[in-house]
């Protein structure tokens, strides 16, 4: 398969083009003006999110499957704008397109775990992501194989949100959390990840959501600790109350840093088989990629 990878030089994105380059395919790197190169890519074209003329043009008629992994821009209009433009020339064509989104989309989940069922109730920092979300599906209707993956909170490669605990780890002595230690993320190993989008982009069929997520809910206290054995410091954990993480973080992110989740992903174990194999995110802190 000849895959569009849009982000591939980004955390997910990276590991996505490694591995589908592992698998056999060919990936084309779509990346933003100056890059020559990224790595799995054996192509790499030039275009930006922000611009939809670039975007159909790089989807050209070799290109069996497209993959977005870059980040929202923050402008519903314009990211709307950019589904419509990689999706144009796909439609008719049983093509792939695969869209990112996040578990974030499903807010608070409570006592209840969420699934690919569930309703979303978008926190604000991923306030208009289920309208794109629905963009993206309702061009099933017009003969895409669109799907949507949603991963956790993705761990691994010594990246990602995980990294940041380990470097607050590393200022304080200690480990530090936003609000609350019995906070839980959801999360998921960057290369398991990459695994879903490879068994997404084989079989999914059109119209479908995918957690990507193989730890439902991890407390964010343990994953603190983990970071804190990571950076080699022993102080005693300390709470970073919202409002004052808030001031530095910005209020969006802190709030999500502080959201409360419990997120299951049985439909990608039972629908497309996909199996897991790499450390849980507590094992990959403190004995595996950040220490
Ligand atoms: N990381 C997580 O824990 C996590 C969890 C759930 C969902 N997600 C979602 O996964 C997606 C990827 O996240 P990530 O963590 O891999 O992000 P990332 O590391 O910041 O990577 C973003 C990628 O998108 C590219 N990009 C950014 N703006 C662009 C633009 N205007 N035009 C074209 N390319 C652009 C970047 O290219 P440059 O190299 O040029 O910057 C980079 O390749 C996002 O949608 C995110 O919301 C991530």
């Amino acid at each position: 398969m000849r895959v569009l990878v849009i982000g591939a030089t980004g955390y997910v994105g990276s590991a996505l083009a490694e591995r589908l380059a592992d698998a056999g395919h060919e990936v084309v790197a779509l990346a933003r003006p100056g890059r020559t190169a990224v790595a799995g890519a054996a192509e790499v074209r030039t275009g930006d999110l922000a611009d939809p003329a670039a975007l159909t043009a790089a989807v050209t008629p070799d290109i069996d499957a497209v993959v977005h992994a870059g980040p929202p821009s923050g402008d519903a209009e314009a990211d709307a704008a950019a589904i419509d433009a990689l999706t144009a020339p796909l439609r008719g064509t049983g093509r792939a397109f695969v869209y990112t989104s996040g578990v974030w989309v499903l807010g608070a989940t409570g006592a209840a775990t969420a699934d690919e069922a569930s309703p979303t109730d978008p926190i604000p920092i991923v306030g208009y992501r289920p309208e794109i979300e629905r963009r993206v599906l309702a061009a099933a209707e017009d003969g895409v194989r669109a799907t949507v993956v949603r991963p956790g909170i993705v761990h691994g490669r010594g990246g990602g949100i995980p990294g940041m605990l380990v470097g607050w780890a590393r200022a304080d002595g200690a480990p530090r959390v936003v609000a609350d230690p019995a906070v839980r993320w959801p999360m998921v190993h960057v290369d398991d990840l990459a695994d879903l989008y490879a068994a997404v982009l084989a079989d999914a069929p059109a119209g479908t959501v995918w957690h990507g997520v193989t730890e439902p809910a991890v407390p964010v206290g343990d994953l603190a600790g983990a970071a804190a054995r990571a950076a080699g410091v022993t102080g005693e954990p300390s709470v970073w109350p919202l409002e004052k993480a808030a001031a530095e973080l910005g209020e969006p992110f802190a709030q999500a840093l502080a959201l409360d989740q419990s997120v299951s992903a049985g439909q990608a174990r039972d629908r497309l088989g996909w199996r897991p194999s790499r450390p849980d995110a507590v094992t990959d802190l403190q004995a595996g990629s950040y220490a």
